[in-house]
């Protein structure tokens, strides 16, 4: 949620932070802004909408010190004069986070002779820092009593006017420094800094980083730090498009490298894949694409472990009496390991003594360092807004918990385990031969309509709910996912002719019933797409199209079903001329309530 870049060094700032923005594009989009030093003055660049809109502003100018921000509008709309970078007196921030308390600051400061020109939190915790470093003339000690004056979370870079340092501080958001013989940087996440370098640190809560020309500095309590660095694994074409259209189709057909490599990492250090079952239950906390991964950990858990275990959306759980003991586990599920909901309900259960493990892809992220334990999905760099290798390998580490749950207590033999295995390691090839199927044929087909349904029963519901999710965040088009089961309970009545109804089918103990439910869809002329396991004999008048998924045991066959409504989704947008990789309204990693 909203992307942060800064320069200081040898080069021209202005195009390396430039650059830097673009590849954080995926954090928020609205609207950007640049700030950079200009003989003795500070020169603010700011304008609505993407990048390239705020590129048309700049001029050839040059500075060897740049800060700058693509954001993701929280509070007021998404213009030039709520973008940041914002200024108040000698102060010039841009900012990753929310000011909880930013309204009753806002009075204090008014009634102190502060004038506000934004609607933003930004923009007061700007005049914060402002009166603070009036007072105190020393800007260390006007950083560092940011803590005890701002509610919420942050991370900021501040210029102050007649210094040619960037000083950075965070609270929740994330915040990442590097150097290279040419400079210093600073940026909210890894793909901004991976052209420069490999090596970086992360910026602790409490800390101060100071990034001037030559060096980078950490202060804590008032004292000059060492910190550890740390070593990037993703190579630079990571973050670059190499050919594909979009970074979302690239990422799909990143999937069979990666389950390979994971399956190869896991499999040598197999102990990684914690033992869980002294736990005598289990919740699964987690936002979006990672709350529906968790509903198929929930599954295989339950059906493996023998271990009761509820799936709960972070930002409810947080909220909620949740009856966390001492025996409980919760595990924590995200990609960026950044999601504000997630972090609360981390602490929360901390609070409470339970077991914490994170399934987490970012390393170093705030979910990996602070969980007792920590699951790393391994899947590399995910630039689309929309989540793909992140999510199918987050169902895989649930499908390897369950695996090693399973061998535990029995309920797979060791033949069986054996098969197993050899099954996930087919995945990649069953994955290379759905991912060259016709899916923009399908998709020509369903691409004008405005409402479309999935349904499925247990596992296959799960995977509906995210493959509905998938259509929904990229294409626009409206997409319910119901149980099975459910559908007649009133939204039948919405099934009209020509309705598109995609439906997974996998789980043979369930079969006949789903089939049942489809035809009811069907009958009221429903346009059936059926994804369904080859050995399944459905007759061919309850679907308009088929695809089929070779059979596999239920822990390796989600990694494969997903894969279709994927690339539905995909080509549905493509074919809208959407603009995958940025959907309306989105950011990637939500780092605010
Ligand atoms: C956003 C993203 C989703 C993601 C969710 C949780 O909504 O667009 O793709 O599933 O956040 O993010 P996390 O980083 O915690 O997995």
């Amino acid at each position: 949620m909203c992307g942060i870049m800064g320069y200081n060094g040898k080069q021209n700032a202005i195009p390396i932070v430039i650059k830097g923005l673009k590849s954080l594009e995926y954090r928020g989009y609205d609207s950007a802004g640049i700030a950079y030093l200009k003989d003795e003055n500070v020169k603010i660049i700011k304008e609505k909408g993407r990048i390239t809109e705020l590129e048309k502003l700049l001029d050839d100018d040059s500075s060897n010190t740049a800060i700058g921000h693509t954001r993701w509008a929280t509070h007021g709309s998404p213009n030039r004069i709520n973008a940041h970078p914002h200024n108040v007196g000698d102060v010039i921030i841009v900012h990753n986070g929310i000011i909880e308390n930013y309204s009753e600051l806002k009075e204090k400061l008014i009634s102190n002779g502060y004038t506000f020109k934004s609607e933003t939190d930004t923009e007061v915790a700007c005049a914060v820092i402002d009166s603070i470093y009036k007072e105190t003339n020393d800007k260390i000690k006007t950083i560092e009593k940011l803590k005890d004056v701002l509610k919420g979370s942050y991370a900021f870079l501040i210029l102050f006017k007649n210094d040619n340092k960037i000083y950075t501080t965070r609270c929740g958001s994330p915040l990442i420094l590097a150097s290279n013989i040419d400079g210093n940087y600073i940026a909210s996440d890894i793909p901004a800094i991976l052209p420069y370098t490999k090596e970086y640190y992360l910026l602790d809560e409490g800390e101060i980083g100071i990034v001037d020309f030559e060096k980078i500095e950490f202060i804590k309590n008032g004292n000059i730090i060492k910190k550890e660095k740390l070593t990037f694994n993703f190579s630079v074409s990571e973050a670059e498009l190499v050919g594909y259209k979009h970074f979302m189709l690239k990422e799909i057909n990143e999937q069979p490298h990666i389950i390979k490599e994971f399956l190869d990492y896991y499999f040598e250090n197999f102990d990684l894949i914690k033992d869980i079952s002294k736990y005598k239950k289990i919740h699964i906390v987690a936002c979006g694409s990672a709350y529906h991964a968790g509903l198929i950990g929930k599954y295989l858990i339950e059906k493996y472990g023998h271990i009761e275990t509820n799936v709960y959306i972070a930002s409810e759980y947080r909220y909620s009496d949740n009856f966390i003991t001492k025996d409980t586990l919760v595990i924590l599920v995200s990609q960026s390991g950044e999601t504000a909901d997630t972090i609360a309900s981390l602490r929360l259960a901390k609070e409470c003594k339970a077991g914490t493990l994170g399934i987490v892809n970012v390393v170093g992220s705030t979910i990996a360092r602070e969980s007792d334990e920590v699951i790393y999905i391994n899947a590399g760099c995910e630039i689309a807004v929309a989540t793909t290798k992140a999510y199918t390998n987050q169902v895989l580490t649930f499908s390897l918990l369950a695996y090693k749950l399973g061998i535990k207590n029995g309920l797979i033999s060791n033949e069986d385990a054996l098969e197993i295995k050899k099954e996930y390691y087919n995945l990649p090839n069953e994955i290379n031969k759905i991912l060259k199927l016709d899916y923009k044929s399908l998709a020509s087909k369903i691409y004008k309509q405005n409402d479309i349904f999935f349904i499925g029963r247990l596992i296959d519901y799960y995977l509906c709910l995210e493959g509905s999710l998938k259509l929904k965040e990229i294409s626009y088009i409206h997409s319910e996912t119901y149980a099975a089961g459910e559908l007649k309970h009133g939204t039948i009545s919405l099934i009209d002719e020509g309705t598109p109804v995609v439906s997974i089918v996998t789980d043979t103990s369930i079969c006949e019933k789903t089939v049942s439910n489809i035809n009811e869809t069907k009958a009221r002329g429903a346009n059936v797409i059926l994804v369904k396991r080859k050995s399944l004999v459905i007759d061919e008048t309850c679907y308009d199209e088929l695809i089929e998924i070779t059979d596999m045991s239920d822990l390796v066959i989600p990694m494969l079903s997903i894969v279709p409504l994927q690339l539905l989704a995909y080509h549905v947008a493509d074919l809208k001329g959407l603009d995958i990789d940025k959907p309306k309204n989105l950011a990637k990693s939500v780092t605010v309530e």
